[in-house]
């Protein structure tokens, strides 16, 4: 019955500091009992406030930026959709999404949360074996954090003491030193067991068999749920002047791995993102120890980009928790220009930005030793500025009274304010530009408005290289896989209810039957695994129910069942109505047994019309003297004709 298990989760304790027995699993019927008593509108207003409207609630979605709500939350399926960008799913897929949680972490939080006991059980030597890769390299940054953490003492303790950080702060941020040795590292945790090959793929280890990190201070880098993911070193400053920057760089930092995605990772914020959430505004800093120093000085709403330029990804993990996003750079030309950069994308995404830039050679650390937190604070509160005033500073400033460096300047500008998604806010920009350069508010309008037209050109190439970003839900498209998700929503829907009272056969037992001959032409393997779980449920003479796959002890099966389910049935806003969003359970509930019928036919259709498709390649191909062939492949075709012909008059698209 549980085939599927739970293969794929492995342990992961949701006290990361604790060393723990890696691997052990919830039971099948623990996370079903989970799943079942979670209420998705008690765990999902633990991190949004949801509004009601009528049986549903609704939020703004935590996963893309929007300004009219289209998360909704299903009290009764004990789901959520977006509407928006289509994520969807039950409280474990929420938290994973949302929290950053593995699967099995999610179920322990919410075990925790409802005082479930759980059980577990002890995994076999095969499941050990099969544990997913990434779980076991998080184990092995694990050990080499420890490592680094233990051989923390003389010149890398002197060194960070020396940068003013007190054994707090070291411990908060786990930092450590990799020893000078050619192979500390590696023979310890080779000794402790861990396999050469994937200190290698984490780049602990380098290909010829040396310990990459050496005498090094140690930073270790976390993902949002605090896993230990990657490494940055520094050097130590008695080598720092001796050292080329190209042969002994100051940094250095993991390998990109399958735990470690550069791109996507923000420096400090698994201890950020409570801060930044309650303060609602993200500070934004360039460096590891920028961003070590405003912790101690109990500024903890901070993330660093860390020696990347900021990308659209780690700008999005910040929209999770804030619009509100405050860049805090050096006030060298190179800061201005990273902030330049990072200020374009996230106007883009819609977040409210406010740049300070420090006075040159100033970072962020240096400063506030230097001056002391509340000049620091004051500093940032009258120094920040908004992206306007900062662009227009630094580009004027720089143009003088040049007219055509001054009209260049202007078109950057412009080029940020037509990046602005709400046309309010647009508007506000441009009269502030208007003030500040003293151009006219129309002719500044006319400009945004033209770039607007070449950044929208720009922007539909790229939708239409990457389909997946944000297009709208399409509400009863019925081509393709349409039309088998939506045979498994009225099979989930009504699979439990009897089709023939006199026959005791229910609607699942009767629907199932009569796909029997096409579920192995089915095109979506969910679907398919859906239908031939529900077979077995009805051998087994179970009810086929809703609940049964939306707290499916397999993820893949829940979150699928519950978006499916979502969507077919709950109109998020009334919005969607006045938009034409049809959903499926506003046919009148008697007509289901008809819906499921049409359903039926579309479905055989479908693969009836792919039948044909192929017998016509055959008849092309085949040599026309093969008499024998050609006419066995047209009495083929004129079957499938027929067929064809019949279904077709069923649905009634001819008469
Ligand atoms: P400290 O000198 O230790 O105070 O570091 P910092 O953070 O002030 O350094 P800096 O302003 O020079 O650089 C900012 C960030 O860029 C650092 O925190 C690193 O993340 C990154 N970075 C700096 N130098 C290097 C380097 O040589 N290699 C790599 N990969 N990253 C670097
Ligand atoms: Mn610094």
């Amino acid at each position: 019955m549980w085939r599927n298990g739970l293969s794929q989760c492995g342990n992961t304790s949701l006290n990361k500091s604790e060393h723990r027995i890696p691997f052990s699993m919830i039971t099948p019927s623990t996370t079903r009992q989970i799943l079942e008593t979670a209420h998705i509108e008690d765990v999902i207003s633990e991190f949004l406030t949801l509004r009601r409207g009528g049986a549903n609630l609704t939020a703004l979605c935590p996963f893309h930026h929007e300004k009219t709500p289209s998360f909704s939350v299903s009290p009764a399926r004990n789901t959520f959709k977006c509407f928006g960008c289509g994520k969807g799913g039950n409280a474990a897929s929420f938290l994973m999404e949302h929290e950053g949680f593995s699967y099995s972490e999610a179920l322990r939080w919410l075990a925790l949360k409802y005082n479930i006991e759980f059980q577990e059980t002890k995994p076999t030597p095969e499941q050990l074996a099969a544990q997913q890769e990434e779980e076991s390299l998080v184990i092995v940054n694990d050990f080499a954090q420890k490592f680094f953490q233990s051989n923390l003492s003389g010149v890398g303790l002197d060194y960070l003491r020396s940068r003013g950080f007190t054994e707090a702060t070291i411990q908060k941020f786990g930092l450590g030193f990799a020893p000078d040795s050619w192979d500390a590292l590696t023979k310890a945790a080779t000794q402790a067991g861990f396999k050469l090959e994937q200190l290698q793929k984490l780049g602990l280890t380098t290909p010829s068999g040396k310990d990459f990190f050496r005498n090094r201070v140690i930073f270790p880098i976390h993902n949002l749920s605090g896993k230990v993911i990657a490494f940055a070193g520094r050097i130590l400053s008695s080598f720092e002047s001796l050292s080329s920057w190209k042969d002994h760089p100051k940094y250095l930092n993991s390998a990109e791995s399958p735990i470690y995605h550069k791109s996507q990772t923000l420096y400090g914020i698994h201890l950020a993102r409570k801060a930044i959430r309650h303060k609602d505004e993200c500070i934004l800093v360039e460096g590891y120890t920028d961003l070590i120093a405003l912790h101690q000085a109990d500024i903890d709403n901070v993330v660093a980009s860390a020696g990347t330029a900021l990308t659209t990804e780690q700008l999005l993990l910040i929209s999770r928790f804030t619009p509100n996003l405050h860049l805090l750079y050096d006030g060298d030309p190179a800061g201005i220009a990273a902030a330049m950069r990072g200020l374009d994308l996230a106007l883009e995404l819609d977040l409210n930005v406010r740049i300070s830039n420090l006075p040159h050679p100033e970072d962020p650390d240096s400063f506030l030793r230097r001056v002391g937190i509340t000049s620091f604070t004051e500093y940032l509160t009258a120094n920040a500025k908004d992206f306007i005033a900062f662009k227009a500073g630094a580009l004027l400033n720089h143009a003088g009274n040049d007219p055509v460096k001054m009209a260049s300047a202007v078109h950057e500008i412009v080029d940020s304010i037509a990046r602005v998604p709400d046309p309010i806010k647009r508007s506000f920009f441009t009269k502030d530009c208007a003030s500040l350069t003293g151009l006219d508010e129309e002719v500044l309008t006319i400009e945004t408005n033209k770039a607007m037209k070449s950044l929208q050109k720009k922007q539909a190439t790229l939708i239409v290289e990457r389909p997946s970003t944000l297009s709208l839900p399409k509400a009863t498209s019925l081509g393709g896989r349409g039309i088998e998700r939506h045979l498994v929503y009225l099979l989930l829907e009504h699979g439990a209810e009897t089709q023939d009272a006199s026959e005791n056969i229910t609607v699942a037992e009767n629907l199932l039957t009569n796909i029997k001959d096409v579920l192995e032409h089915f095109e979506d393997p969910l679907c398919l695994r859906i239908c031939k779980e529900c077979i077995e449920l009805v051998l087994a003479k179970k009810p086929v129910t809703t609940k049964h796959f939306i707290a499916h002890e397999n993820l893949d099966l829940s979150g699928f069942a519950a978006n499916l389910m979502h969507e077919n049935t709950i109109i998020p806003d009334p919005h969607w109505e006045e938009r034409g969003f049809v959903p499926e359970s506003s046919s009148s509930a008697k007509h289901y047994l008809e819906s499921i019928a049409n359903a039926i036919y579309r479905l055989k259709l479908k693969v009836v019309n792919q039948l044909c498709l192929q017998n016509l390649e055959q008849i092309r191909e085949v040599s026309p003297d093969d008499e024998q062939a050609m006419a066995r492949l047209l009495s083929v075709q004129e079957k499938l004709n027929a067929a064809r012909m019949e279904l077709a008059g069923k649905i009634g698209l001819v008469r």
